[in-house]
């Protein structure tokens, strides 16, 4: 449970801060159901990622009769223009409330916004889960903000495995977490950040494309129920290489569906495919380390403690790491696994 330490600075103001984590999908989320109500074709599962969160502070302000209201984002110290998503999960938040209330959000990422380490879904899951705590919300509701903000942002919500289930006409599209990170200490996550020059395809217009003109998604929809009850079994059990083939399988097939829309999504880089061939010969004898990309080319590795030396020391004698634009890896980063968003102040 966690404790309320809301800051309630008068009847007029709350202010609270919070932290969230981004979190990796084993099995990716791909594709929307319904674009209003944010769900999904297919259930993913995901892990949180601990060394990196977004820390955001709420500051709700109640809003005089007849006053406009008029919420404000500011990421990493710079105010954003307030799209569609964010005026979404302020809209829901009122619609809630006896009364109006204006919205200034400010929040700050410990790793780089612009190398797609899924910074919206810590940024939304953080925002989502401040407004839940400063107005006494219940968890299907927080889910619900967090979910319109980015769909993947649903999953940060709770700790250790998450599933996010798609839902269907008798049950509402819901996350849920099988374990805690508690559950496997010594399951570490590798995050290689790959140099990237393309401006790539956003992960909103590349589903869109996706399930208008894949045919190979039907089949990646068939095959969803079964991929994730073996992530959930073989986490349930510790089997690493089972875990691991899932992984990279679903990334695989993942990547293949975006080659299959139409016009194509190319989200692998060279050096991705560097990063592939490498596991792939790492795990020669056994398995022992797997990979999965989101929507670029950044690499994030799950490994376990035992092999985790060797496995870096291989990162660094196969490339070139640094800011300059020679490099082909940006930075290399480690972690255990991740909880659920928590009151920092
Ligand atoms: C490839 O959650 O960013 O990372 O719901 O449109 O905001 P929207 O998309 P988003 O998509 C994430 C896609 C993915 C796979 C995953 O995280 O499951």
């Amino acid at each position: 449970m966690i404790e309320n330490k809301r800051q309630k600075m008068d009847e007029n103001e709350i202010r609270i801060t919070v932290e969230a984590h981004p979190n990796i999908a084993l099995i990716k989320y791909w594709g929307k159901k319904s674009e209003t109500e944010m769900t999904p074709l297919n259930d993913s599962i995901s892990l949180a990622i601990d060394i990196f969160h977004a820390k955001t502070t709420l500051t709700a302000r109640r809003v005089e009769e007849g006053e406009e209201s008029v919420d404000t984002v500011s990421i990493n110290g710079r105010e954003i223009t307030l799209n569609t998503r964010f005026n979404r999960v302020f809209k829901s938040v009122r619609d809630r409330l006896d009364s109006s209330w204006s919205f200034s959000i400010s929040s700050s990422t410990n790793f780089p916004v612009a190398a797609g380490l899924a910074s919206s879904a810590a940024g939304f899951a953080a925002i989502a889960f401040a407004l839940g705590k400063a107005f006494d919300l219940s968890q299907t509701d927080i889910e619900r903000l967090a979910r319109y903000g980015s769909g993947s942002a649903s999953r940060s919500g709770l700790p250790g495995l998450v599933q996010w289930k798609k839902g269907d006409e008798k049950e509402e599209s819901s996350v849920l977490s099988h374990f805690p990170s508690s559950h496997w200490p010594d399951l570490r996550l590798v995050i290689l950040v790959v140099k990237d020059e393309e401006k790539s395809i956003s992960s909103k217009e590349g589903m869109e494309r996706t399930a208008r003109t894949s045919e190979l998604l039907q089949d990646r929809i068939r095959r969803n129920p079964a991929r994730i009850q073996g992530i959930i079994d073989s986490f349930a059990s510790r089997d690493f290489s089972t875990l691991a083939e899932l992984t990279m399988r679903d990334s695989n097939e993942f990547h293949a569906v975006c080659l299959d829309s139409y016009p194509p999504i190319q989200y692998l880089n060279t050096t991705s495919w560097s990063i592939i061939n490498l596991v792939h010969s790492f795990n020669k004898e056994s398995v022992r380390a797997a990979y999965t990309f989101d929507a670029g080319p950044n690499a994030c590795i799950f490994t376990l403690k035992e092999y985790m030396d060797e496995f870096v020391s291989l990162v660094h004698s196969s490339f070139s790491i640094g800011d300059s634009i020679e490099k082909e890896l940006r930075s290399v980063h480690i972690s255990t696994l991740g909880d659920g968003p928590k009151v920092v102040e």
